[in-house]
């Protein structure tokens, strides 16, 4: 087609691509969705195809000036709503193809009304209500003109020292894809172009929660096989939820930055997985391959992006100045470009904004509505996991004075926890407030004090003050935990333990012997065993959110019972990081019998027997709060666990059943988890994993059969040499309410 003009050329190949396509379509849909894709990249000039690949901050000085002449895909961090509208106007009226923009924003758990951090969340066990969160965010987030938010992050952690565990779902691969894709289904919907939904964009690919020592962005060195098992999984589950795009970690892998690996990118997310959906740098990651040293400067490392198949640079430019360059020297075709495009065009299509932009049309409920709150009551009420109780939570109705005590009862700012651009204190209902209201309707006496103007502030004020009152009082509430600013990105701790005086200050309450029921909201598990004596009751609140008043004194005063339950270990040290529920059985498993406490060793001995297992001297092997663990108002018994068939072959359905009953007087909500264990095989497998549960609330006395269905092909692992294997043999399935006990079955896959 040499010497025919550039646009002849153009609608030739276009009627050649929409021909020999026609009739291959899935659907009249994805028909029409590539018609205009293709119609367009047929007009792009390879500045404007560039211009698609570029993420534009708000606080970019030529924001607007890019736009207009085409240069800008997506936008991010712009609040002003007016201000995205008119954006969007100049991409949509003013540049020459009139290209909408993609509207990112880091909407992570809610957007004004503010839900539990993703934590916190994942400790409701309650697949539904995370789902619901994500549509409503979605909502208020759309109702602004936000489009696309980064979220979720399913990034597996085994390290509560890293800041960013607040915005994970913990330590399991299970819980993160199933959380993560119950989110991606809240946020998208069923229709990604109805106005009120958003694109999710699940994050970080891949292992960004692994860093060495939980320092933020540091080096994942990960072996294959634990890659495969624990890392990826989630980001398989959120692909075939249908998340419409990824974004990429900060961090390297095994000494591949994770924005420019070829081999986790190209050939695993792509060829292997499939996946069509846009892939999204992280925050000037692409540049920094040059600073991993592993570009030698920034035009290598656009290099890697393009191969890798990463389709949008957040906020750094490689893209754009060496593309161009790129491809004149033939290193790049401008096909691989041409993909990236493709897919970022499919998105905008997918998202209804060639149609409508702005999102109008849709009927908008206002920010913060009275329902809205009321699903984050709720989750923040689910959320809730009680660790500790001797009698004295509920609030027995002999009490008739509290003292609410600590720096977290009257929190409206750090009660929502990280990662809240756009939510307002003001709109935050603290437990203070709401205790109050309570105490005024019943007739309760309430003295507070905040003791401690801040989590880690090392001085306790009033101390007189507060120990006059807290004599006084039938009863002492204290708020403990971690303001926000101590968890979230770039927020990694090496001390975990209580901060500030806040030890001393759980002693000093405890002085005169009132009953303490503490309260600790945290972005992370902090470790308190010091403090864990001094307190009669401990409920975990995480950072719920707006509402995390009325949630907690619904809990503390009986009208529902906490049902959360772990989504990560609580180690008793920060020295035992990483401990966790899904480890490897090793050669000399720990016990009891064979451990002995640094403090027991005689004072004389030079050599002397310490079992030779796998231990420490002084903190053992046990966590001080297993995964899964949570208690309730009520007691529930587990019986009759039943397994239809424990012979069964790679494919067959495994179905098994049990028993639950509420043996308490109150109504309660209990999770019956489902882990089993390969007890030999190719590679070592873990003691328990997670494979299913069912969160199931029960009247006093009623009890249900609980039933499970688990494919046996899904009991596989990956294997570096094998690929994906489900293997014949023997292994074990326990049905429990925590990852430590459980009624245990045994079957065997045959051949
Ligand atoms: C950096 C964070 O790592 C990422 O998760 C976030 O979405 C971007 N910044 C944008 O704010």
């Amino acid at each position: 087609m040499k010497g025919l003009p550039y646009k002849l050329t153009g609608i030739l190949l276009l009627a050649f691509v929409l021909f020999s396509c026609a009739g291959n379509y899935a659907s009249e849909y994805e028909k029409q969705r590539d018609q205009k894709v293709e119609t367009l990249l047929q007009e792009m000039t390879l500045e404007e195809k560039i211009g698609q690949l570029m993420q534009k901050n708000g606080e970019f000085p030529q924001l607007r000036e890019y736009i207009e002449d085409g240069l800008v895909g997506s936008i991010l961090n712009v609040p002003d709503p007016k201000r995205v509208y008119e954006l969007q106007r100049l991409a949509v009226e003013e540049s020459r193809l009139g290209i909408p923009l993609l509207v990112g924003r880091d909407v992570i758990h809610g957007f004004k009304t503010i839900f539990p951090i993703p934590l916190g969340q994942a400790a409701s066990w309650n697949v539904d209500l995370v789902e619901d969160g994500a549509r409503i965010a979605a909502i208020e987030a759309a109702s602004q003109g936000i489009n696309w938010t980064f979220a979720p992050m399913i990034d597996v952690t085994r390290d509560p020292r890293w800041g960013r565990i607040a915005e994970s779902f913990g330590e399991d691969p299970f819980l993160n894809g199933v959380f993560g894709a119950a989110m991606v289904r809240g946020f998208q919907g069923d229709d990604l172009s109805n106005p009120n939904t958003i694109a999710a964009c699940a994050k970080h690919y891949a292992a960004y929660g692994w860093a060495e020592g939980g320092r933020d962005y540091n080096t994942a060195n990960i072996p294959e096989s634990e890659l495969h098992n624990v890392v990826l999984p989630p980001f398989k589950m959120i692909i075939d939820a249908g998340a419409a795009s990824i974004m990429t970690a900060f961090n390297e892998i095994n000494g591949i930055p994770a924005t420019g690996h070829v081999p986790l990118m190209r050939d695993l997310l792509r060829q292997e997985w499939g996946y069509e959906g846009v892939v999204l740098s992280d925050w000037r990651s692409l540049e920094q391959l040059v600073i991993h040293g592993y570009s030698p400067n920034e035009k290598e490392a656009t290099y890697e992006g393009m191969q890798a198949t990463l389709d949008m640079e957040m906020v750094s430019t490689g893209y754009e100045t060496y593309l161009p360059e790129l491809i004149e020297e033939g290193r790049i075709d401008e096909s691989q470009i041409d993909d990236a495009v493709r897919r970022i065009l499919g998105m905008k299509f997918d998202l209804g904004l060639f149609e409508n932009p702005y999102g109008l049309g849709e009927d908008f409920p206002e920010l913060l509505h009275p329902s809205h709150l009321e699903a984050s009551r709720q989750m923040a009420i689910e959320s809730v996991v009680m660790l500790k109780n001797e009698d004295v939570l509920p609030v027995p109705e002999h009490v008739r004075s509290i003292a609410v005590i600590g720096p977290l009862a009257d929190a409206p700012h750090d009660q929502m926890g990280t990662w809240v651009f756009d939510g307002e204190k003001e709109h935050s209902v603290t437990p203070l407030q709401s205790i109050r209201e309570f105490a005024g309707d019943n007739g309760l006496e309430v003295y507070y004090h905040r003791a401690l103007q801040l989590s880690r502030s090392k001085e306790i004020t009033n101390a007189d003050a507060i120990l006059r009152d807290v004599n006084r009082a039938d009863m002492v509430l204290l708020f403990l935990g971690e303001e926000s600013i101590l968890s979230g990105e770039a927020h990694s701790l090496a001390n975990i333990d209580l901060q500030g005086a806040q030890e001393e200050l759980v002693e000093l309450v405890s002085g005169p012997g009132k009953p303490v029921a503490a309260v600790i909201m945290a972005g992370r598990p902090v470790t308190f065993e010091k403090a864990e004596p001094y307190m009669d009751a401990v409920l975990y609140a995480w950072h719920p959110g707006t509402m995390a008043g009325p949630a907690l004194t619904d809990i503390i005063f009986g009208k529902v019972s906490p049902s959360g339950k772990l989504p990560v270990t609580f180690p008793r040290h920060v020295g035992q990081i990483p401990i966790y529920y899904n480890h490897k059985n090793t050669g000399k498993p720990p016990s009891y019998e064979s451990w002995v406490h640094i403090d027991d060793i005689p004072e004389e001995a030079v050599q002397y027997s310490l079992g030779n297992t796998a231990h420490y001297l002084d903190y053992g092997f046990e966590p001080m709060y297993p995964f899964g663990f949570g208690l309730t108002y009520s007691s529930f018994e587990l019986e009759n666990p039943e397994l239809e068939n424990p012979t069964l072959q790679v494919g067959d359905t495994l179905r098994a059943s049990v028993v639950l009953q509420n043996t308490g007087d109150v109504e309660a909500a209990e999770v019956v988890q489902l882990y089993t264990r390969q007890l030999f095989g190719s590679l070592t497998r873990p003691v328990k994993e997670l494979r299913d549960f069912k969160k199931i609330v029960l009247e006093p006395g009623q009890s249900r059969e609980v039933v499970f269905e688990i494919n046996t092909q899904d009991l596989g692992f990956h294997n570096p040499d094998k690929g994906f294997v489900t293997e014949p043999g023997d292994y074990h399935l326990w049905l429990g309410t925590d990852s430590r006990d459980g009624l245990k079955k045994e079957f065997e896959i045959t051949r």
